[in-house]
């Protein structure tokens, strides 16, 4: 697809015609048809979580209303594949009505997409692949996904086991990966989506900052409290049970921390009365942040002002575009020939 207006050329901005080569992450339970579709008339790529639909005629008819209002742009679906958000059988039977549904691109997480990837080539689906870390990134590469996104220790939601930071996952990407990749983990303004471009990037992948957007379905309650919180308000838990999860500080991170710090072997029965999805989806709903697991990233530090979707886009656009000027290209001088990796 030729690009309407790229401000950047790559291999992301190229495949879906996007004016910035910014990936929109599935939100679960926040990334539905409007926002999805906010997403692409602003000239990035977004994803309808599908997990926020257990029907799957809803997701079909979540489908059909953002293709409806998108304007003619393209969008995805996310496709979590933790094994509690979407059983194994689910994923076959969500990933068939995708391609029924003649949806282009999905962004999977959460589980190595190896075993459907036949089905999704053979639809035509470029899979843009979701992982914590570089290491995981070189075998989604392996097994065939189209491109990876990788998100660093700073990201709201799952940042995995390793915590390796975004800065670095940047540099370690370049030199270890040859297909298209995206950058993510704390990625709030223009000026690091061109450090991410500058890095070998296809583009970034973007959540907390866009929290605040008019479009995201959320009490107005819970966006004020995105706005009034800053990049030290996130906490990381669930390391005990191998699901680190990155989300607003608040009553239930506390007593979740706690259980953790006093039984390490606590498990996820003993911990789910907390944690469960159910309490989080009512804190979108009411705006009462203090309980619930509400993922997000330090990015909440970039979060200023709630805004339409378009403009938090103009507004990186224009930080990118003075990002690039304050670079002011010079020659490099070639006199420097000092090797120090072999
Ligand atoms: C509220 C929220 C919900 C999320 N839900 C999902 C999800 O259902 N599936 C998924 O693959 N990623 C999910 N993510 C991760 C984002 O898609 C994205 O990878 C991440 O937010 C990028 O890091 P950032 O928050 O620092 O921008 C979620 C993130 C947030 C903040």
């Amino acid at each position: 697809m030729t690009p309407a207006d790229p401000v950047f050329d790559t291999a992301l901005s190229r495949a879906f015609g996007l004016r910035l080569p910014v990936v929109a992450g599935g939100l679960m339970w926040l990334a539905d048809a409007e926002y999805v579709a906010a997403c692409a008339r602003a000239g990035i790529l977004g994803f309808i979580t599908a997990a926020s639909f257990p029907d799957p005629k809803d997701l079909k008819a979540e489908i059909a209303r953002c293709r409806d209002l998108a304007e003619g742009r393209p969008f995805g679906v996310n496709v979590s594949m933790l094994p509690k958000l979407v059983p194994g059988e689910r994923t076959e039977e969500i990933f068939a009505l995708i391609a029924e549904a003649g949806v282009s691109v999905v962004e999977t997480s959460g589980r190595n997409p190896e075993p459907w990837l036949p089905m999704l080539k053979e639809a035509g689906i470029t899979v843009l692949h979701k992982v914590p870390s570089v290491r995981y990134a070189v075998k989604a590469q392996a097994v065939g996904v189209d491109m990876v996104s990788i998100v660093g220790a700073e990201c709201g939601g799952h940042p995995g086991m390793d915590l390796v930071g975004t800065f670095v996952n940047m540099a370690l990407a370049e030199q270890r990966l040859s297909i298209p990749f995206l950058i993510g983990g704390g990625v709030g303004t223009g000026g690091q989506i061109v450090a991410a471009l500058a890095n070998g990037a296809a583009g970034v992948v973007i959540g907390t900052r866009l929290l605040v957007a008019d479009e995201i379905p959320a009490h107005e309650g819970y966006k004020q409290a995105l706005v009034a919180a800053n990049e030290r308000d996130t906490v990381l838990t669930m390391a005990s049970v191998r699901n680190t999860i990155r989300t607003l500080r608040n009553e239930t991170t506390e007593v979740v921390a706690r259980l953790e710090r006093e039984d390490p072997e606590i498990g996820i029965e003993a911990l789910m009365p907390h944690v469960a999805g159910r309490i989080g989806r009512r804190a979108y709903e009411t705006g009462d942040v203090s309980h619930g697991m509400l993922s997000a990233g330090q990015a909440l530090g970039l979060t200023r002002a709630r805004a339409p979707l378009a403009g938090i886009v103009a507004q990186l656009e224009r930080e990118a575009c003075a990002a690039l000027a304050r670079l002011r290209p010079t020659p490099c001088p070639s006199d420097r020939t000092y090797e120090v990796d072999a």
